[in-house]
């Protein structure tokens, strides 16, 4: 596990002395003069150690059981501490204020200068990831929404080390309205205005056929991918409108209004039926998210508010590394025409630029991400 004075060496190190090694998927750090010890151990010996600790599956993502055997009840429930997320974390590297002005305007237009993010989901995996791009990219604080305090706390506080930006943790479940209503009005007293959300708090519940499926697993699905979007676009579109409307009122066109984005993490399984497992709950979830982020697009772009969303195909992260899935990952791989499932950090580019002013026309668009996989 990377633990806290792990992070607070690695974040001691000069930068310019860190090398930086890809090893079994995982970013290892080595003092130059040492070069043996690695600083943060590799994500595979986490992970063997992880995988004894959990043998059902204790993550997010169901194996092939019913819904009422226990191991199925604990997948709508998060591991409290997720060493393999913890140890995949690399290092982040802030984007100073020098080089930002030295950069050309079209790279200029990826900078996220002055701009505020909430994260929901944002302790570990994609949101974890796409924090960091975050403050790579300029960002001036970001606000991680969770219900894992603890490695929250501990990936915030990382954050904030290695790039010096406020990135802060509030305790967040989506499915509380009143938890994500004050946690917003918590955020822009503390960080500022908010301009971007990125919603990636989310839980999948696979291998259960559609006949067995109990209601209330079904409705737990929904409630968190769904209406948990809903919960939060709808605190944070709120808030911007309410920022919008004292500044300039909604015309016709929003050339002139302050540029805002919400991001809704959807899925490839929102339009397409994944392959063999049956995930009726998890699908309708993502369909749905797609629709309503389209749907507040067409309401909010006369206020600056673009809402899109991204469809992930099958990523590398805590969601999927359950030892039940290990034969279907090789179906999926199969079916992909990149022949691998996305490494954590492959949506951050594209989260970055629809982030900020470079997607700046782009709104109400699903934008999918998969390796190919639904070529087919
Ligand atoms: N991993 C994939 O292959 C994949 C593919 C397509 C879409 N997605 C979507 O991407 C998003 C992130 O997935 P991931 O793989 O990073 O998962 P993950 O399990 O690694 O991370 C999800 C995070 O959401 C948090 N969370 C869960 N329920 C919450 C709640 N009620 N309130 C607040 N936070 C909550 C968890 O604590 C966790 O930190 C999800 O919405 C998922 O459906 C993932």
């Amino acid at each position: 596990m990377l633990s806290r004075t792990m992070l607070s060496r690695a974040s001691l190190l000069p930068r310019i002395a860190r090398r930086r090694y890809r090893s079994h998927g995982a970013d290892i750090f080595y003092p130059p003069s040492r070069g043996v010890a690695p600083l943060i151990e590799s994500e595979s010996k986490s992970r063997r150690r992880f995988h004894k600790q959990h043998t059902t599956a204790d993550v997010l993502l169901a194996s092939t059981e019913t819904s009422n055997s226990p191991s199925v009840k604990n997948a709508l429930r998060p591991s409290s501490c997720d060493p393999a997320a913890e140890s995949s974390m690399r290092m982040t590297q802030p984007l100073s204020s020098k080089v930002m002005t030295t950069l050309s305007p079209t790279f200029q237009r990826f900078a996220l200068k002055d701009k505020v993010a909430i994260v929901t989901g944002g302790a570990r995996g994609l949101g974890l990831n796409m924090t960091q791009a975050l403050c790579e990219s300029g960002i001036k604080a970001v606000a991680i929404f969770d219900i894992q305090p603890t490695l929250g706390e501990s990936m915030a506080a990382a954050l904030s080390t290695s790039t010096g930006i406020p990135v802060k943790y509030y305790n967040v479940d989506v499915v509380d309205e009143e938890s994500v209503d004050s946690a917003v009005q918590k955020v822009a007293t503390e960080l500022g205005q908010i301009d971007i959300l990125i919603n990636s708090a989310g839980v999948a519940f696979s291998n259960i056929p559609a006949e067995r499926y109990k209601m209330s697993d079904f409705e737990k699905t929904i409630n968190i991918n769904l209406m948990g979007s809903f919960r939060i676009a709808r605190a944070v579109g709120r808030h911007m409108i309410a920022a919008t409307a004292t500044r300039t009122r909604p015309a016709s066109s929003n050339a002139d209004l302050p540029d805002r984005s919400i991001i809704l993490i959807a899925s490839m399984s929102g339009t397409i039926v994944n392959y063999p497992q049956p995930q009726a709950a998890y699908n309708a979830s993502k369909a749905g998210v797609i629709q309503l982020s389209k749907s507040l697009a067409s309401e909010w772009a006369r206020y600056g508010i673009r809402v899109n969303t991204i469809s992930p195909g099958y990523m590398d992260t805590a969601l999927n590394r359950v030892p039940a899935l290990e034969g279907q990952k090789e179906m999926w791989k199969e079916r992909t025409p990149m022949g691998r499932l996305g490494a954590v950090e492959e949506l951050n580019g594209l989260v970055v630029w629809l982030a900020g002013e470079g997607g700046r026309f782009c709104t109400g668009a699903d934008l999918r991400v998969d390796g190919g996989y639904s070529i087919w």
